[in-house]
């Protein structure tokens, strides 16, 4: 074969050369015993000589690639994680997220998990409070779990995890309180409620190489503001989502880590203060919003 998905013009002796490189390295993925490693092997080596090969990737250019990759390894602990926040900018999580979660009748879209979620968030009553010590406008969140069929889902465990109003996680602070996060369960009814805070957008960690590689590229590393769920129920998929706040000039501008879908963007109603809550809590002089977030879990056979 002497063709090349070269876009710089080669010879056909030179295309022949490179092509013979790839079939060389495809070759030696050959006796893979597991058939699905030798897929994504065989794969990856097509694709990324095919990148190599079409921007003619110079030696120093691998070099500097190389280098950056580095930076991103070595910036990565416990409590940092690089190559997650790599993927996500790349736009490769959110992509493999559409690519496992194909829309199922009129289940809830999922979108991207992010670096911030505790396994031990604090249990919460229906109409708690998640916000703890984190600032904030007060927003009432209700919503229903039901499965595809419509059938409302009691005692469904619902995750849900913010970043405060100068869009911090708890996890962000120095002094290891948790604040902006807990978990509770769906009534009877298959219903919750629960106070947290209205969201505002805010940066991923962009101190590091991937912060340097957006401003490189002049792109933002800002999140459209959101609130993060997971949902969880026996029989039923587990969910993990946002939901976005209508009218945030970040979703026209662009979310960072392509988030975004137009089923999770919801109106986020403020109410002046004095308006009546909706569990008669006293705000006193504070203005409080409001927003509802009815999810559907597909059944766990839906999934592929
Ligand atoms: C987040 O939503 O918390 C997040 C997602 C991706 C990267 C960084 C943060
Ligand atoms: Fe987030």
């Amino acid at each position: 074969m002497t063709e090349t998905t070269s876009t710089t013009p080669v010879s056909a002796e030179q295309a022949a050369r490179e092509q013979a490189l790839t079939e060389r390295v495809l070759a030696s993925f050959n006796h893979t015993p597991n058939e699905r490693l030798k897929e994504v092997m065989q794969s990856l080596t097509t694709h990324l000589h095919d990148f190599v090969r079409e921007v003619r990737l110079t030696e120093k250019e691998w070099g500097t690639a190389i280098e950056f990759l580095t930076a991103v390894g070595q910036i990565t602990d416990d409590r940092r994680q690089e190559f997650i926040l790599l993927s996500d900018v790349l736009g490769a999580s959110m992509q493999t997220i559409l690519v496992n979660n194909p829309t199922t009748e009129n289940a809830t879209e999922a979108t991207v998990f992010g670096p911030f979620f505790l396994e031990d968030a604090p249990y919460i009553e229906l109409g708690g409070d998640i916000a703890g010590s984190a600032h904030g406008q007060p927003c009432w969140v209700e919503g229903t779990v039901k499965d595809t069929h419509g059938i409302p889902v009691p005692g469904a465990r619902v995750e849900v995890w913010e970043a405060d109003e100068d869009g911090f996680y708890d996890v962000q602070y120095d002094d290891h309180r948790i604040a902006g996060r807990a978990h509770l369960f769906t009534d009877q009814h298959g219903e919750f409620r629960f106070w947290g805070l209205t969201p505002t957008p805010y940066p991923i960690p962009h101190d590091g190489p991937v912060g340097k590689m957006l401003e490189a590229t002049n792109r933002s590393p800002v999140r459209a503001s959101h609130l993060h769920f997971m949902v969880t129920a026996e029989g039923l998929r587990t969910l993990v989502t946002h939901i976005f706040v209508e009218g945030d000039p970040q979703i026209e501008i662009g979310d960072s880590v392509f988030g975004v879908q137009d089923s999770l963007i919801k109106r986020f109603e403020v109410q002046p203060a004095g308006t009546p809550t909706p569990d008669g809590r006293d705000l006193k002089d504070k203005n409080w919003a409001r927003t509802r977030f009815d999810i559907i879990l597909a059944r766990s056979d839906e999934q592929q």
